[in-house]
């Protein structure tokens, strides 16, 4: 697969199979976050995989699912794994949030070479998740992905002026980008 087939094919998926994830494809995706890019090298970031399925159920009660559309997945289709990105203060981090925010991408762009889908989930109740996932207090819980084999058509939309996106009836979700167009200056901002 290349890149530009991994970046389309990446879409935030909210409606999984309930099938489980392979381990080592999560031990995978974990090695393509250590080898993200982090701020002078600093390299501030843990993880902690979830594929046992009582702390997975568990966890997705403090998640929230596609605001835009109020829709939630069902219990069978719910994420089959979880990675949850944790930011260590005591190593002084440099960028630390820009480093999750990649180390994030590097995870659901490898999610794709493996038939998985992914969605970075940052609304989040913290504090329970920490709990439930045992994590010591300094440490602070920044992102978790979940993870499964998607259940889910998806289109990108270029052409279409909304931001929010949507279920058709046909039960395709629609995303809107904004076209290059729109968003690329050349040279500087007046061009
Ligand atoms: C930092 C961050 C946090 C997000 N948090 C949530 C979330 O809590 N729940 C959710 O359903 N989607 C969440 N998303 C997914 C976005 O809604 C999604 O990326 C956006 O709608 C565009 O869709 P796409 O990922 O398919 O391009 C988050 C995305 C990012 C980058």
């Amino acid at each position: 697969m290349d890149v530009s087939e991994a970046i389309y094919n990446r879409r935030s998926v909210r409606k999984f199979e309930d099938r489980q994830v392979p381990r080592e494809d999560l031990e995978q995706l974990i090695n393509y976050a250590r080898l993200a890019p982090s701020g002078m090298n600093k390299q501030p970031l843990e993880f902690v995989a979830v594929d046992d399925p009582k702390t997975e159920r568990e966890l997705f009660d403090y998640t929230s699912w596609a605001g835009a559309v109020d829709w939630s997945p069902a219990p069978d289709e719910r994420p089959r794994a979880y990675i949850a990105i944790l930011i260590n203060p005591e190593v002084d981090p440099a960028t630390e949030e820009h480093d999750a925010g990649l180390a994030s991408a590097n995870i659901c762009l490898g999610a794709v070479e493996k038939g998985l889908g992914s969605c970075i989930l940052g609304a989040l109740e913290r504090e329970p998740i920490k709990d439930l996932l045992d994590i010591p207090d300094h440490l602070v819980l920044d992102l978790v992905i979940g993870l499964g084999y998607p259940d889910q058509e998806i289109e990108v939309e270029s052409e279409s002026d909304r931001i929010d996106y949507w279920w058709d009836d046909d039960g395709t979700f629609h995303v809107p980008k904004k076209p290059v167009k729109k968003i690329m200056h050349l040279n500087g901002w007046s061009n």
